[in-house]
């Protein structure tokens, strides 16, 4: 039997360990033994436990509840905590998502104490080492031994930075083997689509007729820090909400939520708590995002996740961001980058709002990437 530990600690990675987990519970539950530990990066109920519930990923084995506190500190605790856990449980495999900065404290405590590291969403960057993530991956990546990532783009920057994609085994940290394997994010959305469908009921809830609203996300500390950029972004959703007659519905991060007061300038503030066409609720589930997505008419998001998601469900994307590590989908002409200008995002959404897309080719793999990852590791297990 493999022991691997799988680390989450934010939303996202949360979200896509459901993926993995689902695949070792329906077919190598007797191959493959997961043992799951959770930082508490996230720990709103909303932001963690949701999304375990729904998405049926078994309850964490160990919890460290470090909480919010500045980058250092965070992640400090989370290398102190995952350094004990691999101590006392000696796993196989440290199995590490993304880009948070729980993959960054897996990928120091695990590359310290010698345990393998499976890194999944490798090989993304954006270029700018000034994102937080931006660091993360790359320390994650040159600490990993198992490099699984999702788009041909991801796999092509690893090979320019030194990966070689033709080595022998044994495979090392020194010697990595590395993979494009697809998206587990797309696995989750065709398995979760029909569940989504039957049982989420936030289309009722928010009383929104399908097709006709723009549904937005921001998050970034980048954006939501700066308050000439986040006003900025407000101030646009404001313009098109008026112009287009159309609602925008924003499930908002606890942290803009927390900030939208502080940082929107006065007149910017007023307005969208008394425009009754910005419709601003807590971050949602997996389901409720699923079925928002789905039926929505735009999306704009600083999110990497949720500009896939768009992909998935065919819905065009103004990405509120200076650059994307997705793109593909600029490439495909079905997402703009537009980063937090008013002028931008307003003429994106005149090209993007009523574009008939051609075609959504299917540039995030076949679905099945979580039971192709499950495979490798199997089927290294001897030669890592
Ligand atoms: C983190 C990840 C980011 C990911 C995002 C998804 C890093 C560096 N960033 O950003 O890559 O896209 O998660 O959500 O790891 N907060 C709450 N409740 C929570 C969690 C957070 O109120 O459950 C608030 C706190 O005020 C906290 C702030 O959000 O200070 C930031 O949380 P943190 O986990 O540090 O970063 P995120 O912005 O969530």
């Amino acid at each position: 039997m493999i022991k691997i530990l799988t680390i989450i600690g934010a939303r996202p990675q949360i979200i896509k360990a459901a993926a993995i987990s689902r695949a070792i519970q329906s077919s190598f539950s007797d191959q493959i033994q997961e043992i799951i530990l959770h930082t508490g990066q996230h720990y709103d109920h909303n932001m963690s436990e949701v999304f375990i519930k729904e998405m049926q990923i078994p309850t964490p084995d160990f919890n460290l509840e470090v909480g919010s506190e500045s980058h250092g500190v965070q992640t400090a605790k989370m290398i102190q905590g995952v350094e004990a856990v691999l101590d006392e449980i000696k796993p196989d495999y440290l199995i590490l998502y993304g880009d948070t900065n729980s993959t960054l404290a897996g990928a120091i405590a695990g590359s310290k104490l010698h345990v393998p590291v499976v890194h999944i969403e490798a090989g993304l960057r954006s270029f700018t080492k000034t994102m937080p993530e931006e660091i993360n991956r790359i320390v994650c990546d040159h600490a990993s031994t198992l490099l699984f990532s999702p788009t041909l783009t991801g796999y092509n920057n690893l090979i320019r930075e030194g990966f070689n994609p033709d080595n022998d085994p044994p495979y090392t940290i020194d010697n990595p083997k590395i993979y494009h394997c697809g998206d587990i994010m797309y696995d989750n959305s065709i398995y979760f689509t029909d569940i989504a469908k039957r049982k989420s009921k936030i289309l009722e809830k928010l009383d929104v007729i399908p097709g006709n609203y723009i549904l937005g996300t921001i998050h970034r500390d980048h954006n939501t820090d700066n308050p000439e950029k986040l006003s900025s972004i407000f101030k646009s959703i404001i313009r098109l909400t008026n112009e287009f007659t159309i609602p925008a519905i924003l499930p908002l991060h606890p942290r803009t939520k927390k900030l939208l007061k502080k940082n929107l300038d006065k007149n910017t503030y007023d307005e969208v708590i008394k425009n009754k066409n910005i419709v601003i609720i807590d971050a949602v589930s997996f389901l409720d995002m699923i079925e928002l997505e789905k039926n929505s008419k735009l999306i704009m998001t600083d999110s990497g996740g949720v500009q896939k998601e768009s992909y998935f469900y065919e819905k065009p994307c103004i990405i509120l961001r200076p650059q994307t590590e997705w793109k593909e989908i600029v490439e495909q002409g079905t997402g703009i980058v537009t980063d937090t200008s008013e002028k931008l995002i307003y003429n994106a959404y005149k090209k993007l709002s009523n574009k008939k897309f051609a075609e959504f080719l299917p540039i995030f793999g076949d679905g099945h990437a979580s039971e192709f990852i499950c495979h490798e590791i199997i089927s290294n297990h001897g030669i890592v």
